[in-house]
């Protein structure tokens, strides 16, 4: 049995076969999915899916490059949200420094980002943060701000060096359909030195899609392929792949 860490299945390019894509995720064994909120709205429409199907959970958060969704009341709303016993975490958040070039925006990313931390830890929930080119001031910010929070890195494109570093503060990193990918640079070697207690599976679906699916719609089913590049390379089974990640899952996201 495998668990999609990080979906958005509530994305409009789901809304003509929603159910089907479901049905498929079953029968690929994937028996838990967590779909992640970028803006209010889709905060808001996880956290329905959640509500209307047995195996989805929700995530809600800003995502770096919604900061302008972001006002006074925002965190207020997601702590409504999280109410609801199926959102389990905050997310996702954090900082986007490659489609965000001006440094004033910047500064507004990394305060958001470090409100919604302060937002998880009055929630006792864990955190799931995107990192694009900004990995010196994630990682500074989790060391500060998010300070005893636990969490995931999801869609690691850091370096090995700065996983370590996430690693010592008990953070777990998210592997995607890039790690299938023929120019996967150092991500093979990252997690082929992971503790196996710190590496979670996820999709980003529909985006992201591994092969033998690139360039496709990405779905939760897929995360299998994500599992069997993980044994390949760490040389394991895949149902050893598959206990641990879920394992992993089950214990940050209290499943
Ligand atoms: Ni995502």
């Amino acid at each position: 049995m495998f668990i999609d860490t990080h979906c958005h299945l509530e994305d409009e390019k789901f809304s003509e076969d929603r159910a089907e894509v479901l049905e498929c995720a079953k029968i690929a064994g994937v028996e838990k999915i967590i779909n992640f909120g970028s803006t209010l709205k889709s905060s808001i429409a996880v956290t329905e899916l959640a509500k209307n199907f047995f195996e989805l959970y929700a995530g809600v958060g800003i995502h770096p490059e919604e900061i302008d969704d972001f006002d006074e009341k925002t965190c207020v709303r997601l702590a409504e949200l999280a109410a609801d016993k199926k959102v389990i975490a905050i997310g996702e958040i954090g900082l986007d420094y490659h489609w965000e070039k001006d440094s004033a925006r910047r500064l507004i990313q990394q305060k958001i980002f470090i409100e919604q931390l302060d937002l998880a830890r009055q929630l006792n929930l864990p955190v799931c943060v995107h990192d694009r080119e900004a990995h010196g001031d994630t990682l500074k910010i989790l060391q500060t701000a998010g300070k005893n929070l636990r969490g995931v890195l999801h869609c690691y494109s850091g370096s090995l060096e700065t996983a370590r570093e996430v690693w010592k503060l008990g953070w777990l990193i998210g592997v995607d359909g890039p790690l299938t990918f023929k120019n996967s640079a150092k991500l093979p070697e990252i997690v082929k030195a992971a503790p196996r207690d710190m590496i979670l599976i996820e999709t980003d679906a529909p985006y992201l899609a591994p092969t033998p699916y690139r360039g496709k719609r990405n779905e939760p089913a897929y995360v299998v392929e994500v599992a069997k590049k993980l044994a390949e390379i760490r040389g394991e089974t895949l149902d050893k792949v598959a206990a641990y990640t879920t394992a992993n899952a089950k214990t940050l996201y209290g499943l």
